[in-house]
């Protein structure tokens, strides 16, 4: 049986379209998933998925929109666009949820799925509430902001990463990462590192990008 490795997605969270694409472009087919970033999204909308859907006919493609709220009308939008997968925020109700996930599987019944965007507080209940609606993605996730307040990865992380992938969800893990982070997860069946500026900032993003690869077949292959 061969193992399966942890995929790697690029975060796209740039302030203008051009960016977004230029990157895209240089680093689209390194990595396993390319997702439309919030920072992005919030600048150009939608635009930003159908281009990528364009350039990359036969990628995953996510729109992080960490959607808050109107589920079923947001995952419509971003799925006719092209959009594979949607982030909900964990703090958005299940009748929310449920309505994205139907709106992205009604235009996608292959491959449409929603990811529950893991920030602040959230409990184990809540969780379960998750996979009972039918979602089974979560993305732990490290804030910019709390990383740059001074917080790290760690132990603790990896226990509720752990807890979450033995209540049956698959798991990304995302929040500025670096190659030297990857180790920490050693062990774990991490479903998806998504980089962003660890990828799109570096002076080669697509060496940067193989250098992921490279570590996460080093580590899990
Ligand atoms: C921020 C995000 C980012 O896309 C995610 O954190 C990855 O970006 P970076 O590696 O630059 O932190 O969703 O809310
Ligand atoms: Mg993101």
């Amino acid at each position: 049986m061969t193992k399966r490795l942890p995929n790697l997605q690029v975060a796209l969270d740039h302030s203008n379209l051009k960016g977004a694409i230029t990157a895209a472009v240089s680093v689209g087919n390194e990595v396993d998933v390319i997702e439309a970033g919030t920072v992005c999204l919030l600048q150009v909308g939608s635009e930003l998925v159908e281009v990528l859907r364009s350039l990359f006919p036969d990628k995953i493609i996510v729109a992080d929109t960490k959607c808050a709220d109107a589920g079923g009308t947001v995952a419509k939008n971003n799925a006719v666009r092209g959009a594979n997968w949607m982030t909900c925020i964990c703090s958005a109700t299940i009748p929310t949820m449920k309505a994205a996930r139907k709106a992205i599987e009604d235009v996608n019944p292959d491959k449409g799925e929603i990811q529950v965007e893991l920030y602040g507080d959230w409990t184990y209940d809540q969780a379960q509430q998750w996979l009972d609606a039918g979602i089974s993605q979560a993305i732990y996730h490290q804030s910019r902001d709390a990383l740059l307040a001074g917080e790290t990865w760690g132990e603790k992380d990896l226990n509720k990463v752990k807890k979450l992938i033995e209540m049956g969800f698959r798991v990304s893990v995302t929040g500025g990462l670096n190659v030297d982070t990857l180790k920490l997860f050693k062990g774990v069946d991490v479903f998806t590192f998504i980089a962003g500026r660890g990828i799109t900032e570096a002076e080669n993003p697509a060496g940067a990008a193989r250098a992921f690869k490279d570590e996460i077949k080093r580590i899990w292959g």
